[in-house]
């Protein structure tokens, strides 16, 4: 099934973030810049959502969860998502995404679960302690996605596989139930430079939030001296940039900061080596950590302004989710109603 079911579902955007740690500057560049893209388009509806349930599938301490769901959307915001044209909030607060994530979890197989890397990555060696959250995690995925009926999901490459879950998941639903296009095949949108943001300190290690050394990522928050600090800091090779990106095959860290500089410059790697080519890490890193510092700290203190002031964020979130239970719920009573439910969801 290739075609997403055209003529029923009107293109509508959705994607999660969850609130554990701080957004790095891979998760800005692989995902929530192009949130911010997508809202140039006045003809779609998107949903961003802080996704709070997905948060628990591993240990966490309530006593941060708050206040990570409220920096994450203090990061969205700062990162240019306006509530005006985008619904932003946090998925527990909307019960339809728990209701649906239970329907599929009876619609999905263990088969399917099984072939998920992502959670062989998060469980790690220990599975049998690993919570039976994160192994249905991609059910509620793909509850978070169809419960909007949402044709598009911009994400990073990592998620792809969800995408592909989502789909089987949908049109398994439709198949069972008689009901024919009645959820749509959602379309990953991943950035063309998604050029995977790797750790400052190992060339071949993705930049994540939860690495030990706070000196292999730069943060959204982070201020313009920690920003300069950090790429001078960044782990290099001895010999200059070459002139092309095949000179960059088995030099992961330059090929890394390389990557970096096209994507916030909006430009090719072929492109920043035409200009740099053939110059040291010396002449190249000033030159990076200015484009950085131009293009990111201005987040870092408007995350830091808007965080002095969580009433705003909890009212953007309570508006959000109002909206986003208006979407939801007239598609959750016919889901009750083609599954034969009685009264399904109205108590
Ligand atoms: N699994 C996603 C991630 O780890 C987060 C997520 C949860 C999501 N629900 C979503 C992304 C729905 C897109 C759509 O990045």
């Amino acid at each position: 099934m290739t075609e997403p079911s055209p003529a029923r579902h009107t293109p509508r955007v959705f994607s999660g973030v969850q609130p554990t740690g701080n957004l790095t500057l891979g998760n800005y560049l692989g995902a929530v810049r192009n949130f911010v893209a997508l809202q140039e388009d006045d003809s779609v509806e998107r949903l961003y959502c802080v996704v709070d349930m997905h948060a628990i599938t591993q240990p966490f301490k309530p006593a941060e969860l708050s206040g990570a769901i409220r920096q994450l959307t203090a990061a969205f915001l700062a990162s240019g998502l306006d509530p005006a044209k985008s619904i932003l909030f946090n998925q527990s607060r909307v019960t339809a995404h728990a209701e649906l994530g239970w329907i599929f979890n009876c619609v999905s197989r263990l088969g399917w679960l099984n072939r998920m890397t992502q959670f062989k990555d998060k469980a790690g060696k220990n599975r049998e302690n690993a919570s039976a959250g994160l192994y249905v995690y991609p059910n509620l995925m793909a509850a978070d996605i169809l419960v909007y009926r949402a044709t598009h999901v911009p994400v990073g490459d990592d998620q792809k596989q969800h995408l592909e879950l989502t789909r089987d998941i949908a049109a398994k639903f439709n198949n069972d139930f008689g009901v024919p296009d009645f959820f749509p095949q959602p379309e990953p949108l991943i950035p063309p430079e998604s050029a995977r943001i790797m750790s400052l300190r190992d060339g071949t290690a993705k930049m994540s939030k939860s690495d030990p050394s706070d000196n292999s990522r730069i943060n959204l928050s982070d201020t313009a001296d920690a920003i300069a600090q950090k790429i001078r800091k960044a782990k290099t090779d001895p010999e200059p940039l070459p002139s092309e990106t095949a000179g960059l095959t088995d030099r992961p860290e330059a090929r890394n900061l390389v990557g970096i500089y096209a994507a916030l410059a909006g430009t090719s790697a072929d492109a920043v080596l035409t200009e740099f080519g053939g110059r040291g890490f010396g002449d190249f890193k000033p030159a990076l950590a200015d484009l950085t510092v131009e293009k990111i700290a201005p987040i870092g203190e408007e995350i830091r302004r808007l965080s002095a002031d969580p009433g705003h964020i909890d009212t953007v979130l309570a508006d959000g989710a109002t909206r986003a239970a208006a979407l939801a719920r007239p598609i959750m009573d016919e889901v009750y109603e083609t599954l034969g439910m009685v009264g399904g969801g109205t108590a």
